[in-house]
């Protein structure tokens, strides 16, 4: 009798518990750009990409300022990401992985999120290990 009210009182203690541990370890596991996610020498590497593939279209006010923070501040770097791999328009997808990520440095640079010690690489999962937070 006893051990049977101890046995449910476990399983709903566990079952409330899990769904919360789960979450909070996706939101530790998540690094903010602030932190420093990409180096200085990445940032001017894409620097060069944008000017070569990018600007033909683009002014680079998109990416800068105001319109940067309303687009892709307080989000996940992947929806960044998403839109960014989508480009070139007229060749989508044709950049390499770690030349997209270079592109995205070099925005998290110009809205003046700092460099850090190890480069973004351009796999998922470092990009979804990254939130672009506002900065304040
Ligand atoms: C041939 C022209 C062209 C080139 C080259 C180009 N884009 Fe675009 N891009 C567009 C158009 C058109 C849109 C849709 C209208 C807009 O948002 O300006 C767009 C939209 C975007 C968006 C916004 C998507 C959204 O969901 O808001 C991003 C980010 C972007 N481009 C990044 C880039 C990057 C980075 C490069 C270089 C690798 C690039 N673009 C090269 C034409 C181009």
């Amino acid at each position: 009798m006893t051990t049977t009210r101890l046995f449910a009182a476990v399983g709903a203690t566990v079952a409330l518990a899990f769904p919360l541990a789960l979450a909070s370890v996706d939101a530790r596991q998540m690094k903010n750009a602030s932190e420093g996610v990409y180096t200085a020498a990445q940032a001017t590497r894409g620097s060069t990409l944008y000017d070569t593939s990018c600007a033909s279209c683009h002014e680079l006010s998109k990416f800068k300022g105001p319109e940067f923070v309303k687009a892709w501040t307080d989000k996940p770097m992947t929806e960044l990401h998403a839109a960014v791999i989508s480009m070139p328009m007229d060749a989508p997808g044709s950049m390499k992985p770690q030349e997209y990520a270079d592109i995205i440095a070099y925005f998290l640079s110009l809205n003046g999120y700092p460099a850090g010690q190890a480069e973004l690489a351009g796999t998922d999962a470092a990009i979804k290990g990254v939130k672009i937070d506002v900065k304040k």
